[in-house]
């Protein structure tokens, strides 16, 4: 038997404590120690948890020679600017590094973290937790069954549910007051959860707005996108998204539509309900009963702890750093789209992947 891997979190907000517990609450883990730039942040949570807190990455990491993974937290403008340094320092050190999405806000810095997470061979995984879930399981079940035939469309929908009257206007210093905000720390699920279903896009074009409420504010977010794309296996996709503009649709937060020669599925609000349609056929409907998002993370983390722990070959981790990086790749080229006013965009290429001689043969 595996001894558990031995984990410090880095960063205490929501997100880090959500970890948190994930950690305390899978065998495969133990946790360590904690570690926030602000003090009482870092030392509310090592009481929480019963573990040592720490005040900087490099603290941390001396203390803690024998930590088998560093999970990064942190967030930042556009909810990512602060991934880079920690998870860069952690790798550094020889670490196994899980970072919360998107991998970073800046996709130079992210293609970095890739080429780094290669060189020190170490686990590099992000929390792409949206297909961590039963109707995605079910689903790509339906797929490896030969199910849905050849890949036709697919359609993602995602809107936080909000409203005109609800909308409150962020302050200047809000991480959120930067044009690409929703584009930059949303986008990589919707796209992600595509990426997974499709494999790799080859063409993007995307419109980007806001509505009127949001400039009357001075809010300069851009929360609506409509974007379509074409797959490297022929089939076409379309992603729109809003961020409390409007009211849910049907599907509720999010919903996934994939349509194939040989049948159909659909995911709908992400955890709860997933149904597959066969042309002249009953509906066969799966309801989870589920409507808690928040079971995603202790999936997708428990995936992450038994791929390292199982010393998987690299290229094979679960919603990797270059799984993350990809999903940034569609983001850029997005918004390259948009700026040129919907030109048709070609995302950067991934880095090649090229396996480990001592285990392909
Ligand atoms: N996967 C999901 O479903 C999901 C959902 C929500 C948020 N997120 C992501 O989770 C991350 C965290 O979100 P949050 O709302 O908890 O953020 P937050 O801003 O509340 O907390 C981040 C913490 O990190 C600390 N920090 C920043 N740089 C640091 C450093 N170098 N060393 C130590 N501490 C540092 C800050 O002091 C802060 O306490 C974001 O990247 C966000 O995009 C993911």
């Amino acid at each position: 038997m595996n001894s558990p891997l031995k984990v410090g979190v880095v960063g205490m907000g929501g997100i880090g404590h959500t970890h948190c517990r994930c950690y305390k609450n899978d065998a495969l883990a133990e946790l360590i120690c904690v570690c926030d730039l602000i003090k009482e942040k870092a030392d509310q949570a090592a009481e929480e948890f019963g573990v040592e807190a720490f005040y900087s990455v490099k603290e941390m990491l001396s203390a803690h020679p024998e930590l088998d993974i560093v999970d990064v937290t942190t967030s930042g403008y556009e909810n990512g600017s602060w991934h880079y340094v920690p998870a860069m320092e952690a790798m550094d050190a020889g670490k196994n590094v899980l970072v919360e999405k998107p991998i970073s806000n800046e996709v130079t810095e992210a293609r970095e973290m890739v080429a780094f997470a290669a060189e020190k061979d170490v686990y590099l995984g992000c929390n792409l937790n949206h297909y961590f879930t039963q109707p995605a399981e079910r689903a790509m079940k339906y797929m490896d069954d030969g199910q849905i035939g050849q890949q036709v469309y697919c359609i993602n929908k995602v809107g936080f549910d909000g409203s005109e009257m609800g909308y409150g206007a962020p302050d200047k210093l809000s991480r959120w007051q930067r044009p690409y905000s929703h584009a930059k720390a949303f986008l990589i699920h919707p796209f992600s959860v595509m990426r997974y279903f499709c494999g790799n896009v080859t063409h993007i074009q995307a419109f980007m707005d806001r509505p009127n409420a949001r400039d009357k504010a001075g809010d300069l977010m851009l929360s609506i996108q409509s974007i379509h794309m074409k797959f490297e296996n022929g089939c076409v996709g379309y992603l729109l998204s809003q961020r409390g503009d409007a009211a849910f649709g049907l599907g509720g937060w999010w919903s996934f539509e994939l349509a194939g020669t040989r049948g159909t599925f659909v995911i709908e609000n992400c955890v709860e309900k997933l149904t597959y349609f066969q042309a002249g056929k009953e509906p066969e409907v799966m309801d989870t009963g589920i409507k808690d998002f928040s079971s995603t993370f202790p999936n997708r983390i428990h995936a992450y702890l038994e791929d390292v722990t199982n010393q998987v070959p690299k290229d094979y981790l679960r919603s990797s750093g270059r799984d993350a990086l990809a999903c940034l790749e569609y983001i850029f080229a997005a918004i390259d789209s948009y700026e040129s006013g919907g030109e048709i965009v070609r995302p950067h290429a991934l880095p090649p992947m090229h396996g480990d001689p001592h285990i392909i043969h």
